[in-house]
């Protein structure tokens, strides 16, 4: 049998990095975040590169980017995930941390529906607009970034829309995930849910 599979979607800021990387720690898994992906992508294309040719000569070193959690990348990033051929390149590397012996856990959009269709835990993180905006804004006021919550929201919801509605990959929940609302509930009381449904698979 493969090793155990995690896949965490959702739209933006639902906490699903947040939730990832506690499953992962208390499961002893390995992580990959996989909107740092897109994310790399996005910036290279901001710099003039083609996104294509960007995807398929990823490194680490683009991922160690520091400057890759901003809104203009995030922004970017999702312009870029709706090209094929983008989302073919990034593809195999995925599938491969997947496969990693001793357990993986990958967050996303699309882990569930297209990576890794057979995962054995397939969560989807869902919160309400709102929420997320302000979960979002506080994050990006405590790094010192100067923008206002309406255009956190508006940059969620635009983004969400895009993800949403490319015929690519596009963000939606696989038939078999457990689904986690975590509008009105505390970061702890979220992941031991995760924890909670995860467990019940294994
Ligand atoms: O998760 P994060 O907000 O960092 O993702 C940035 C963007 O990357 C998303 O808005 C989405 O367009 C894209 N993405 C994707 N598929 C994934 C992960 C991220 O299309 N598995």
């Amino acid at each position: 049998k493969d090793p155990f599979t995690i896949a965490i979607d959702g739209p933006a800021a639902a906490g699903k990095g947040t939730i990832s990387k506690a499953v992962a720690a208390h499961f002893g898994f390995a992580h990959l975040d996989t909107g740092l992906l897109y994310r790399a992508v996005g910036a290279k294309s901001l710099l003039g590169m083609d996104p294509a040719e960007a995807a398929r000569t990823l490194t680490s070193d683009d991922l160690q980017a520091n400057d890759l959690r901003g809104p203009e990348v995030a922004q970017a990033a999702s312009k870029v995930a709706v090209i094929p051929e983008v989302r073919a390149a990034l593809l195999d590397f995925q599938r491969s941390f997947a496969r990693r012996s001793g357990g993986a856990v990958l967050d996303g959009r699309d882990i569930g529906t297209v990576i890794c269709p057979n995962a054995d835990a397939k969560l989807f993180v869902t919160a309400s607009a709102e929420v997320r905006a302000d979960r979002r804004f506080a994050e990006l006021a405590a790094s010192g970034a100067a923008i206002s919550r309406e255009q956190v929201l508006a940059d969620v919801m635009e983004r969400d829309a895009r993800d949403r509605q490319r015929a690519a990959a596009p963000l939606k929940p696989a038939a078999d995930a457990v689904e986690i609302d975590t509008s009105d509930m505390s970061i702890e009381a979220a992941i031991a849910t995760a924890i909670r449904a995860i467990e019940h698979r294994r």
